[in-house]
């Protein structure tokens, strides 16, 4: 079985732009339901347990919609969490320079990515993506639609535009939200080491493994 992983810092920790209040509902309750929902669907289909990255990739293949919405929503949040941090930080060089290439400049990164995330029609998500050559873009998903089946492509960072991320704290300024988070809480750091992997250096960010898997593989090295 999955399991809801913790988060790298305190509730309160990506205050003001994210409340306590927000982080509770928002990873104990909304993020919580899907890892249940996903557990109980693959219980209920007598599945044994293989990495989320694979549960959403068979979802998707073999439209099988409500498990992947749940799996595909599990492991977006978790990439979440993983690319925000409390601590203020710039992209390095390697980061800086793509960025550049693709945008011009952080200012105008900050500028398609907020655009593109205030104007996304409903429930959804805001990514930063690079291909395997390592050039960069921003891309919008609708609902539970992720980057991971999107071969082409690797995430880097992710804010969620669904109401439940922002309505708390921002109301209905889904723009004012994104304004902030940009400025406060992407997890540079993490996004270069996205970048890298991307390009062949080093392993892509995976949800942790099931429980199950963890266990067999901690008996195997005995
Ligand atoms: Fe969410």
């Amino acid at each position: 079985m999955f399991t809801l992983p913790k988060l790298p810092y305190g509730y309160d920790a990506l205050e003001p732009v994210i409340s306590r209040r927000t982080m509770e509902f928002h990873h104990d309750k909304h993020h919580g339901a899907y890892v249940k929902k996903t557990n109980e669907l693959l219980e209920k289909a007598g599945t044994s347990a293989r990495s989320l990255e694979e549960v959403i990739h068979d979802a998707a293949t073999g439209g099988d919609k409500t498990l992947f919405n749940n799996a595909a929503q599990a492991w977006n949040h978790a990439f979440f969490w993983a690319a925000m941090t409390p601590t203020a930080e710039q992209p390095n060089a390697a980061l800086a320079k793509a960025i550049e290439k693709a945008f011009g400049s952080l200012d105008k990164l900050k500028e398609t990515f907020v655009k593109d995330g205030a104007e996304h029609f409903g429930s959804g998500w805001a990514w930063l993506v690079a291909d395997r050559s390592g050039a960069l873009s921003v891309r919008t998903t609708h609902d539970a639609d992720d980057t991971l089946t999107k071969t082409d492509i690797v995430p880097l960072l992710v804010c969620d535009l669904w109401e439940h991320a922002y309505y708390l704290d921002h109301q209905n300024d889904r723009k004012g939200f994104l304004e902030a988070w940009f400025e406060r809480l992407p997890h540079w750091d993490f996004a270069a080491y996205q970048l890298a992997a991307a390009k062949g250096q080093g392993e892509l960010w995976r949800y942790p493994a099931p429980v199950a898997a963890t266990e067999q593989r901690r008996a195997g090295a005995r």
